[in-house]
Parts: structure tokens; C-alpha cells; sequence
């Protein structure tokens, strides 16, 4: 496997998929840190693990369970990734976004993504779901970009536009969903950055003023190939802790995946009434 992502590398993981799936899914969907029990309740589902795979990015982290899920909610056909990959876990950009060539060459038009992330707002409390309107995409900025290399032409332009990474009409169907539900939320920008190392206050409060609300090591790889493919995106993020911009409190793996046990439910309410709504 060389450091860019082949149409070949990518159709032998859609071809371990389809031998094994009658249905033809139309939604895609990222699960993040702690989230990975939402997947529990999908009908008729057919489970993957990712490690039989070929050319699969295998997620390495405690949270991450590494299987696909591949069955109805809400009477949508879904493909839903239990579990993804990092960049900070070694692997190639290109090949952390795989999934989401593999969903686009099965047919997903859609993709739900969603992640654990600190607070940067100080308004915003663990526990409370995040919609995604806008990204910050630092590592990007940085000159790693999940469509460096040759482009594929197959899936979208060279140059593509990212005037919308998240869908306004999905953001609108989220908030209606949320409201029927009586469940708060919130909206937000999502930085991205590589991590393992969470941030510095001195960090924090940079992210503070480029006006990010919320600060992870995922997701904006993922939406930019799905956007060059086509895809309309919706993202959410669950708050897992508070960023700790003056450095008075410390941030834990294990507190980010507490807050997954508050987070599951209310991301199954938002995710089910998006769905109802497609
Ligand atoms: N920083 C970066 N990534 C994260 C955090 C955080 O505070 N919480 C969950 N993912």
C-alpha cells in the first residue's frame, strides 16, 4: 500500500463488503470515541469486522470497536463504521478516510459523522450533542490533506468546493429532529487537529480565537472526501470534557469516554428522527 489511496485498493474493500451484504445502503455513518453502542439498535444487521477487510485502517483505540454495521434505522438503509481510524495512529490521511470512499463506492449519498470533542466554548457542558455548521481544518492547513496526491477523478473535481462541508438542509432536519424531542443542543465550528497530545491552554485559547467551539482529532478528513465525492454531510459532536484553557484541570481518554454513556442515547434520539426525516 503506497501512501496515496487506488480506485484498485478501495473496490477490493467494496468487494469484500457486497459478498456480504444483500441490501444497498444509502447512509453512511462514522461512529466516534464512546458512541459506538448506538449501532446496537439497527434491524437486520449484518456485522463486519473491519480487520477482514482488505486495506481497512484499523482503529487501534480503546472505544473503538472496528466493525461495520450494515442494516435498517428508521427504515433507512445504513452502513455504519463502529469504530474509526487516526491519523495519530501511523496511518496515511488518505487511508483514514478509506471508509468513506468504500461507503461512496457502495452507493451512500449521505454521511453522518459524528465525534467525542473538548469544549472550547465556555458555554458548552459534557454530555451536550453539538451540531457541526462549520470546520476548522488545521491539519489541513498544515499541508496534510486527505486528497493530496493524484486526484480521482472517478469521485470529484481537483480543486473542490467546501463552501458547505455540512449540509444546510441536514442541519435543519437535526434541529427539527432535536426540538420534536424536547433535547437541547448546541451548533458549533469543529477543529480538527492530529493529536494524541490533547492541547495546551495556550492552544486552547488559540483555537478560542480562530473561533473554534469545540476541538477533536477527527472528522474533517472524513468530510472532505465525502464532500469531493458527492455526499451531503451532517456531523455531530458529543461534548466528552471541557477544554481547560487556563490549565486548572486535566483531560483523560477515560472521561472521553464517560460522557459517551450520556451521549449515546440522546445521539440515537437525533440520529433516529434525522433519519425519519430523509
Ligand atoms: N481535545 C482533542 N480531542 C478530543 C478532546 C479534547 O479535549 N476530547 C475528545 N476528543
Amino acid at each position: 500500500m503506497g501512501e496515496f489511496l487506488t480506485i484498485r485498493e478501495i473496490d477490493q474493500a467494496v468487494h469484500a463488503i457486497r459478498a456480504r451484504i444483500k441490501i444497498q445502503p444509502e447512509v453512511g455513518m462514522i461512529l466516534g470515541s464512546g458512541l459506538g453502542p448506538m449501532a446496537e439498535t439497527i434491524e437486520d444487521a449484518v456485522i463486519i469486522p473491519t480487520d477482514q477487510i482488505p486495506n481497512w485502517p484499523i482503529s487501534t483505540v480503546v472505544g473503538h470497536e472496528g466493525r461495520l454495521v450494515i442494516g435498517r434505522l428508521e427504515g433507512v438503509m445504513v452502513l455504519v463504521l463502529q469504530g474509526r481510524a487516526h491519523f495519530y495512529e501511523g496511518y496515511d490521511i488518505g487511508r483514514v478516510t478509506l471508509p468513506v470512499r468504500v461507503m461512496q463506492r457502495l452507493g451512500c449519498d449521505k454521511l453522518v459523522v459524528t465525534n467525542a470533542a473538548g469544549a472550547i466554548n465556555p458555554e458548552f457542558v459534557p454530555g451536550e450533542l453539538m451540531l457541526i455548521t462549520d470546520h476548522l481544518n488545521l491539519i489541513g492547513m498544515g499541508g496534510v490533506n486527505p486528497l493530496k496526491g493524484p486526484n480521482l477523478d472517478e469521485f470529484g473535481p481537483r480543486f473542490p468546493d467546501m463552501s458547505q462541508p455540512y449540509d444546510r438542509e441536514f442541519l435543519d432536519m437535526a434541529r427539527v429532529a432535536c426540538d420534536d424531542a424536547d433535547m437541547t443542543y448546541r451548533e458549533g465550528v469543529y477543529a480538527s487537529l492530529s493529536g494524541p497530545s490533547f492541547e495546551s491552554p495556550a492552544e486552547l485559547r488559540f483555537l478560542r480565537g480562530i473561533g473554534a467551539d469545540a476541538v477533536g482529532m477527527s472528522t474533517v478528513p472524513e468530510v472532505i472526501v465525502a464532500r469531493h465525492g458527492g455526499m451531503r454531510v451532517l456531523g455531530v459532536s458529543g461534548i466528552s470534557n471541557k477544554a481547560n484553557l487556563d490549565g486548572s484541570t486535566i483531560t483523560t481518554h477515560e472521561e472521553v469516554l464517560e460522557a459517551g454513556q450520556v451521549l449515546v442515547p440522546k445521539l440515537t434520539t437525533l440520529i433516529r428522527g434525522f433519519l425519519a426525516k430523509l
